[in-house]
């Protein structure tokens, strides 16, 4: 009996042939976990990755595969990880650096696509940014065009995109400038030049990583009159709230690594608002929303009237900044992290100059005493350069933490609504957090557990390289 795909998410995936990219990210390693254990009949994922320090892209997806976020997968059905096809790419070059048999096969082959690769450093070049997060939205475009049997193109956005509007409705809105234009411009000028306009260019958005995907945006919406598009705006990603691991995270960049540092002890002072509420939404919740976005968009007829779907996927229950660090000192009590260098205890200021003072006071004097100790009994001083990019991390994220937006959740309610009850468990992106005591509690121990792991191997690794 055949399901109908209408009433079964799965059944929708059931011999779909999916493009991602963005693949070795945080959001993708999650995608793919998820596709293959809960869209089990899926055909294939083509998994555009670039070549890495040394390694081919067959031996990335190898070696990613050895993660134990895919342990269950391993231990239940390993040969699902066949469908995984890796593909050579760099979305920095113009035509995502494919191979023309590659992208003949992907062409004949795809039938929905997730463009998530991005770099998501705020401090890129201005051309850095455009080529890597605006040309290859333009060229994933160009090359779903050409997709024969294409049903669904779901773009990962993020809802700090339009940043000059206090409440971010679920539509498309004007970019701050003309993206074909920039694109030339970033093609024409080198990046030493481009840098002197920079600030000129980046009009409302803080830095160039909101500018170039704000420019995406608009890429996606042109091309929504001859594509089934949507776009979805994640808020700050967090853990997994509960799959494929509660608290399964897979790096300390951004909050997770403030919090590290306000943990350790070693952030003393930071600047914000206390009374902001940070946004943050869990990988899983995220993953979710994209796999029923582009079901809602493969199962709609397209034409050329057909509207750009965008989904808002931020969070409806609030933390302050202030209350956020309560709870991470509370739960801190209860379990701390290993070598702390300093009782836990972080000042928020939105005061500025209260901001440097503290910040000479309490990074930057213990940390030149700790490293004139450090070098008068022999070893590496380290803690001056440490605190240097722990300020330069603060810096980077403290206009997000100085405001907040509202964003309307219509749409998000609305494809809430067409999820058949079977498929609740595995796909109902409803993320008012139970406990958010309890989610931030699993979240830290994990954050505690890699750490540790990851500091072993570094004591592995240089106690080896002592020895040889
Ligand atoms: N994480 C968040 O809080 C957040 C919030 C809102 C929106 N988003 C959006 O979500 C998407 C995924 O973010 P993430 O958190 O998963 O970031 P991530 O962990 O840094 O992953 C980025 C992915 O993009 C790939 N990539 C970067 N440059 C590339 C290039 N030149 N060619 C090919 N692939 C390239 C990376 O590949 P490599 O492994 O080769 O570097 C990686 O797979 C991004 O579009 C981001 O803007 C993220």
């Amino acid at each position: 009996m055949t399901i109908n795909p209408e009433k079964s998410i799965p059944a929708f995936y059931a011999g779909q042939s999916i493009l991602l990219t963005g693949a070795t990210g945080f959001l993708g390693k999650v995608f793919v976990e998820k596709v293959l254990r809960s869209c089990p009949d899926v055909s294939e994922i083509f998994m555009l990755m670039r070549p890495r320090k040394g390694l081919s892209v067959n031996q990335r997806l190898e070696n990613s595969l050895d993660l134990p976020l895919y342990e269950k997968l391993r231990n239940e059905r390993p040969e699902s990880f066949k469908k995984l096809i890796p593909i050579s790419g760099d979305a920095k070059e113009k035509g995502l650096g494919l191979s023309a048999s590659d992208r003949q096969m992907l062409i004949e082959r795809v039938t929905i696509v997730v463009h998530g690769a991005a770099s998501v450093r705020f401090n890129n070049s201005l051309q850095f940014a455009i080529f890597t997060n605006t040309r290859s939205t333009r060229d994933v475009c160009i090359l779903a065009q050409s997709m024969k049997n294409l049903i669904a193109l779901v773009y990962v956005s993020t809802a700090f995109a339009h940043i000059n509007e206090p409440l971010i409705e679920e539509k498309p809105y004007v970019p701050i400038a003309n993206w074909q234009e920039m694109i030339d411009i970033a093609e024409k000028l080198d990046e030493h030049t481009l840098n002197i306009f920079t600030a000129k260019c980046l009009g409302y958005a803080p830095n160039t990583y909101i500018f170039s995907k704000n420019l995406s945006e608009g890429i996606i919406h042109d091309y929504s009159s001859s594509l089934p598009c949507a776009i979805i705006r994640p808020s700050i990603v967090t853990p997994a709230l509960k799959e494929p691991i509660p608290g399964w995270l897979d790096n300390i960049y951004g909050p997770i690594g403030l919090f590290i540092g306000g943990g350790k002890g070693l952030i003393r002072v930071a600047c914000c608002t206390k009374s902001v509420n940070q946004n943050a939404v869990p990988v899983d919740i995220v993953i979710k929303a994209i796999l029923v976005t582009a079901w809602k968009l493969g199962l709609t007829k397209f034409t050329p009237n057909s509207t750009l779907f965008i989904l808002n996927c931020t969070n409806q229950k609030h933390l302050t900044y202030q209350d956020g660090i309560k709870l991470l000192f509370s739960i801190i009590k209860e379990v701390p992290l290993e070598k702390t260098v300093w009782i836990p205890n972080t000042i928020l200021t939105d005061n500025f100059a209260v901001f440097y003072v503290l910040t000479i006071l309490l990074h930057i004097l213990p940390a030149v005493l700790i490293d004139l100790f450090l070098s008068v009994s022999g070893r590496r001083p380290m803690l001056l350069g440490l605190m240097r990019k722990l300020y330069v991390a603060n810096h980077a994220v403290s206009y997000f933490s100085f405001h907040e937006w509202n964003y309307s959740e219509i749409n998000r309610l609305n494809l809430m609504l067409l999820i058949s009850p079977d498929d609740w468990d595995a796909f109902s992106f409803n993320y008012g957090f139970s406990d958010i005591s309890d989610y931030c509690k699993v979240y830290w121990f994990v954050t505690i557990l890699e750490t540790t792991i990851f500091i072993v191997i570094l004591w592995i690794i240089y106690n080896y390289i002592s020895a040889s």
